[in-house]
């Protein structure tokens, strides 16, 4: 058996990600340790910050050297264990890389009881889905009947916030790009109100959406778009700053908010944060995600393509607006 790995070979700062960013290898699969456990990777799961790693523009996790083996959480069954934690053919989650055959230690993985919720470890029960838990709990702080605004609103971290906020209340207004992911986010998320950045114009659009103003502004995107949504916040608004998709061509990551007066006019608060601060309370996050998924007030729209050799081309589907909910590809069956 060999083991397939794409490790990093460039670093896409202020470009697109390329095919040559990545360099394919293959090895023989070795033995594991004590302790160790050999895996078959059967899902990996894509985000965002992933190309800021591949850019080491971030310090809050390990840096990414060229020659590591790229970096991302995904679901595995165990082939062969030395660990008394697992046995063969349990099905665990961890960082198990772009990689087919992992060898990890057994205190990096968790086992995932319900297989049937699986691929959701991925996701909505995931960094994704705490991501969306905290910064709606911890930093965007909803009241009920407050207005919402969710940039980036139809992908994986933005469709489980806004279905949050729906379930503490809120009038929920999404902007995402296209008719298609509009129409998603009323007809399957159970928005109140959807923006196409790409075909409408955000003032206008906000204007007759909250004419009130948006209580929360939830921002995945910066840029240009955060900019004009920070012109319809309302009096004490809470700016809550998740991700900066919008700068991944250009690295313009010292792009401001031109429209930064309104927070002083509107007594507003901006906050940014990293999910990995609360994980401490992940427990208590992903029991309620949990059950709220399983009452089917929160749909996880996971968008599932096929494939390791697809890995890079998949991580660009983030960037050029191609997926819809939380981005997977599925290496084994
Ligand atoms: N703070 C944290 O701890 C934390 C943790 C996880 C993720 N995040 C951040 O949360 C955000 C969402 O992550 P995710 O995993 O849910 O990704 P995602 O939203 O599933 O995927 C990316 C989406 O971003 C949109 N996009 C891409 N380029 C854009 C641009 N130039 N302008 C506007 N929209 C653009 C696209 O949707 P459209 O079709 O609508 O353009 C695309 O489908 C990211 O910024 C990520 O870095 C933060």
């Amino acid at each position: 058996m060999i083991n397939k790995q794409f490790t990093l070979a460039g670093r896409p700062v202020g470009r697109p990600i390329e095919d040559s960013d990545f360099e394919y290898k293959e090895s023989e699969i070795g033995e594991p340790n004590e302790n160790e456990v050999l895996l078959e990777n059967l899902v990996i799961e894509f985000q965002p910050a992933q190309k800021g790693w591949m850019e080491q523009i971030s310090n809050y996790v390990a840096p990414l050297e060229i020659g590591d083996v790229m970096r991302c959480g995904g679901i595995a069954r165990v082939l062969e264990s030395k660990s008394k934690k697992f046995k063969k053919g349990d099905i665990v989650s961890g960082q198990t890389c772009w990689q087919t055959h992992p060898i990890l230690d057994a205190t990096e993985l968790e086992k995932v009881d319900d297989e049937s919720m699986a691929t959701k470890y991925l996701g909505a029960l995931g960094s994704t889905g705490l991501t969306a838990y905290f910064g709606v709990t911890k930093i965007s702080k909803p009241k009920p009947g407050d207005t919402v605004v969710i940039t980036g609103a139809a992908g994986g971290v933005g469709s489980v916030a806004g279905q949050i906020f729906k379930i503490a209340g809120c009038k929920v207004i999404g902007i995402a790009g296209g008719k298609e992911k509009c129409d998603m986010l009323i007809d399957e998320f159970g928005f109140d109100g959807a923006v196409d950045y790409k075909s409408e114009d955000i003032n206008e659009a906000l204007k007759k959406l909250c004419p009130e103003g948006a209580n929360v502004l939830y921002d995945n995107v910066g840029g240009r778009i955060l900019n004009d949504c920070l012109n319809h916040i309302a009096m004490n608004a809470r700016v809550a700053i998740c991700g900066i998709i919008s700068r991944h061509k250009t690295d313009n990551s010292n792009f401001g908010p031109e429209n930064y007066a309104n927070l002083i006019f509107k007594r507003a608060k901006m906050e940014g944060f990293i999910v990995i601060d609360f994980m401490s309370e992940s427990g208590d996050a992903r029991k309620k995600l949990k059950k709220w998924i399983s009452e089917g007030k929160i749909n996880c729209k996971e968008d599932m393509q096929e494939g390791f050799e697809n890995a890079p081309k998949t991580l660009r589907r983030l960037f050029e607006s191609k997926n819809k909910g939380k981005q997977l590809l599925k290496i084994a069956d």
